[in-house]
């Protein structure tokens, strides 16, 4: 299978949430028939993120609403891309926060907003999770693993 087809999860993480998420999408995904790989936002090049189709996001926030370290060059060059340079790409993020920080989920809404803005489709809706997150991101890799297979 090419990489168009192949989904990639890229992982923003500092304590290692999203990277354990990343397994279980994968294993979900693969569970499914689907061909998946999990990388560190920080373990790819940049532009090796638009050779693939199907991307699905998970970072947590944070600071004060910011990106995890990993997260930060890749995300500088997600918003420096040109308008429709994501046409082809469908995508969904599962953003990690605590609620009790002002800006819950930062970072994830930041990834939606710019894979939009840069021409991704949105297949299905982003998921903010509190620190009790295993429910909420059981839910949503339900959702998206569907979504996938519709495409
Ligand atoms: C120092 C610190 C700062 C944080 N800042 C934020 C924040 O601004 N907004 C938010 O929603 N969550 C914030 N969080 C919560 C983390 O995003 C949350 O614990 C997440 O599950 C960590 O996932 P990770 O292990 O993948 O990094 C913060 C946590 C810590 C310890």
């Amino acid at each position: 299978m090419s990489e168009e087809n192949k989904l990639i999860v890229l992982y923003g993480t500092e304590t290692g949430n999203s990277e354990l998420l990343s397994m279980d999408i994968c294993k979900a995904a693969e569970d499914a028939g689907m061909e998946a790989v999990a990388f560190g936002m920080d373990e790819i090049e940049s532009e090796d993120m638009l050779s693939y189709s199907r991307l699905l996001i998970v970072c947590s926030t944070w600071g004060d609403g910011e990106q995890p370290d990993n997260a930060m060059d890749l995300f500088e060059y997600a918003e420096e891309l040109g308008d429709g340079d994501l046409a082809n790409m469908s995508f969904s993020v599962l953003a990690l926060g605590d609620t009790a920080f002002d800006l819950f989920c930062e970072a994830g809404k930041e990834w939606d907003r710019v894979l939009e803005e840069k021409g991704g489709t949105r297949i299905a809706e982003r998921m903010d999770c509190d620190v009790d997150y295993e429910d909420d991101a059981e839910e949503w890799i339900e959702e998206v693993v569907g979504a996938l297979q519709a495409l």
